[in-house]
């Protein structure tokens, strides 16, 4: 079956985030969620649960842990056991109670930013510090770990916790299973947990490479903990729904508890259905979806590569966010936002949402038609050159 990702599906004047943010006039490239229709099976499962009528307290099925277990048995070759699995309705709240399982209040997590931005609030909520081993650009355009740094921090600090962005938001980067290894060779050493978000991992080139940090279990002696979720990849997140996985029972333990604490055990019927339809049979739509995106991430580079007008295109292994530079505009990346919203009518994501290393860049979304890709980008073009 063949998709359809160029129509244009109004979200104005709904329940949307992203668009009641944002004037009738405003093109919102920010918050990550896709413009595209999510695959019609889902939305055919969805609708056969719609009709019975009854949304009552649900519990979770074999076939939604079966599901998770194939999908990333197929996806990243690592067989989970069901055991290891704890549903919960997201990513962020999964984050926050490993955290709050495996640390003290006033102790250390390490982040790498430019970082998603709500690792920064939920360290802050669980009464912890952030510790930044800030990632570094190489040849212009190709972020990097700064292990060197790490291991310095790592002595100095009371760190417990890496808090890792596999695939990275928002620097696109796949990370390789040398870099990942390297990383957990140092987290050993230094006897520190390892918590992986991998909630982008399937939104890439389907011919490159991505390596789950469960490779790296047994060298790790089982410090680490992993979130997945359908939500980024087939365009779920309203339903909130994702999955903890840890493979260790005292670590699963604690975290299960602090599940229960902060109460969100409560499991919603929607993103079981969700999950599993993605799971199960919505493999091509994501292979169609993650081409569509691509192109739009080609039209973008050769857009400024044919324009030149200060905004330089970094490469995107990963995600549907391109980070862009604005370095050369010689402008906070807080005050062109606000001149693109004001005068080209366009959202993106200031890049110091994601820490200091954001100055001087922004995110824009290209999960949406390229028509609309390509007028965001023209008022853009528009902006930068009014400078
Ligand atoms: C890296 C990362 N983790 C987690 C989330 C949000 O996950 P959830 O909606 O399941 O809380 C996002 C959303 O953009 C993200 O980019």
């Amino acid at each position: 079956m063949i998709y359809d990702f160029d129509a244009i599906n109004n979200r104005r004047g709904g329940l949307s985030y992203k668009y009641n943010a944002v004037e009738n006039d405003v093109l919102p490239l920010w918050v990550a969620d896709m413009d595209f229709k999510c695959a019609p099976e889902i939305t055919s499962a969805l609708n056969e649960f719609v009709n019975t009528g009854i949304y009552g307290y649900t519990s979770v099925p074999d076939s939604y842990y079966q599901a998770y277990i194939d999908w990333f048995y197929k996806r990243d070759g690592i067989l989970h056991q069901k055991e290891s699995l704890i549903c919960v309705p997201g990513i962020v709240p999964a984050i926050s109670a490993t955290i709050k399982a495996l640390t003290l209040p006033g102790d250390q997590v390490i982040i790498q930013s430019p970082v998603y931005n709500c690792f920064f609030s939920s360290i802050r909520n669980c009464g912890c510090e952030t510790v930044d081993n800030e990632l570094f650009i190489k040849n212009n355009c190709h972020y990097e770990m700064d292990l060197e740094d790490l291991e310095q921090k790592l002595s100095a600090s009371r760190a417990r916790i890496l808090l890792l962005c596999n695939p990275q938001n928002p620097s696109g980067r796949l990370w390789s299973f040398d870099e990942l290894k390297n990383l957990a060779l140092i987290c050993k050493k230094h006897h520190i947990y390892v918590i992986s978000d991998e909630i982008h991992c399937d939104v890439r080139d389907e011919n490159s490479k991505f390596t789950s940090m469960a490779h790296f279990y047994d060298l790790l002696e089982n410090r680490l903990v992993i979130f997945k979720s359908a939500s980024k990849a087939f365009n779920l997140a309203g339903l909130q729904n994702a999955c903890i996985i840890a493979r260790d029972p005292f670590i699963r333990e604690r975290i299960d508890r602090q599940v229960n604490i902060n109460e969100i055990c409560d499991v919603n019927p929607f993103g079981i259905i969700g999950a599993i339809t993605a799971f199960n049979k919505c493999e091509s739509w994501l292979i169609q979806m993650n081409k569509y995106v691509k192109n739009n991430y080609l039209f973008l580079k050769d857009f400024f590569e044919n324009n030149p007008c200060g905004i330089k295109v970094f490469p995107l292994e990963s995600t549907y966010l391109s980070w862009l530079s604005i370095k050369d505009l010689n402008i906070s990346s807080k005050d062109f936002c606000k001149k693109l919203y004001k005068e080209g009518r366009v959202l993106l994501n200031e890049g110091t949402e994601y820490g200091k290393g954001g100055e001087g860049f922004i995110r824009l979304n290209l999960a949406l038609p390229k028509t609309v890709l390509n007028e965001a980008l023209i008022r853009i073009l528009k902006t930068a050159k009014s400078i």
